[in-house]
C-alpha cells in the first residue's frame, strides 16, 4: 500500500494543529517531520518541543527526518517527544551502525536517507537492519524545490537491491513531488511519498484526495 507522508515544513505554523487535524480527517497515516540544524543543512526548522506539542493531539505515525549532525546525541530526546520512525543521513553519523542500532534498541523504526549525490552502497553495512530507506529527490534543506528526475533510476536500483537481498524495506521519496510526477515515483518502486508544498498549498483535503486517487490507480 502506498502511503502519503505530508511534510509539515510547508504547513502554516500559526495554525499547525488545525492543519494536522485536517490531514487526519483526510485519512493520512504518516506525518513527515523535517528537523534541520542549520549545520548539516543550511536551514533551521524545529525540534523536540514542537514534536511533543503536536504529539498530544495526533495519532499519526511521526516520521522524523533528522537533517542534523551526529543525530545519535539527540535520539533519546526525539523518542521522548514522540517519534515513531527516525531517519538519519550517513554523512552526518560518525558511527552509522551504532546510530541505527540505538534507534532499534529504543523500539523505534530506523531509516537512512541518501542525498542525490550519495551512492546506494552507503547502505550496505546497515541495509538488513533498516525499516525504510529515504531517497532524497532534492538537496535537503528547503521545501518547494524542483524534483530531480535522475532520482527515478536510483529508486529502481534500490528496489532491486532490496529484493535481491530478500528484504522487505519501505522506500520513501522526498522532495519536489507533486500530482504530476508522483506516478513516476511510484512506478519506480516507492511506497512512501513525502510531499510538503503540494499538500499544504491551497486546500489540504483536496490536495490529499488527489494524491489518494492517483495511488488507487496504481
Ligand atoms: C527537504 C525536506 C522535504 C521537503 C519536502 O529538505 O526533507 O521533506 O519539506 O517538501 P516539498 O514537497 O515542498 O519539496
Ligand atoms: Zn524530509
Amino acid at each position: 500500500m502506498i502511503k502519503l507522508a505530508p511534510s509539515i515544513l510547508a504547513a502554516d505554523f500559526n495554525i499547525l494543529g488545525e492543519q494536522i487535524k485536517i490531514l487526519e480527517e483526510s485519512g493520512v497515516q504518516y506525518l513527515h517531520v523535517d528537523v534541520m540544524d542549520g549545520n548539516f543543512v543550511p536551514n533551521i526548522s524545529f525540534g523536540p518541543p514542537l514534536i511533543s506539542s503536536i504529539r498530544k493531539n495526533s495519532k499519526l505515525v511521526f516520521d522524523v527526518h533528522l537533517m542534523v549532525e551526529e543525530p545519535i546525541r539527540l535520539l533519546n530526546s526525539f523518542k521522548e517527544s514522540g517519534a515513531d520512525i527516525i531517519t538519519v543521513h550517513p554523512e552526518a553519523c560518525s558511527d552509522l551502525i551504532k546510530t541505527i542500532n540505538t534507534i532499534k534498541e529504543m523500539g523505534l523504526k530506523a531509516a537512512v536517507s541518501l542525498n542525490p549525490e550519495t551512492d546506494l552502497n552507503k547502505l550496505d553495512q546497515v541495509l538488513k537492519d533498516l525499516d525504510m530507506v529515504l531517497i532524497m529527490s532534492v538537496n535537503p534543506g528547503f521545501g518547494g524545490q524542483k524534483f530531480m528526475p535522475e532520482s527515478l533510476q536510483k529508486i529502481r536500483d534500490l528496489k532491486e537491491k532490496i529484493s535481491k537481498a530478500g528484504l522487505a524495506i519501505d522506500i520513501e521519496v522526498d522532495g519536489g513531488i507533486n500530482h504530476d510526477n508522483v506516478m513516476d515515483v511510484i512506478r519506480a518502486g516507492a511506497n512512501v511519498i513525502v510531499s510538503g508544498t503540494t499538500v499544504f498549498y491551497g486546500d489540504i483535503k483536496t490536495n490529499v484526495n488527489k494524491f489518494e486517487e492517483i495511488f488507487n490507480r496504481f
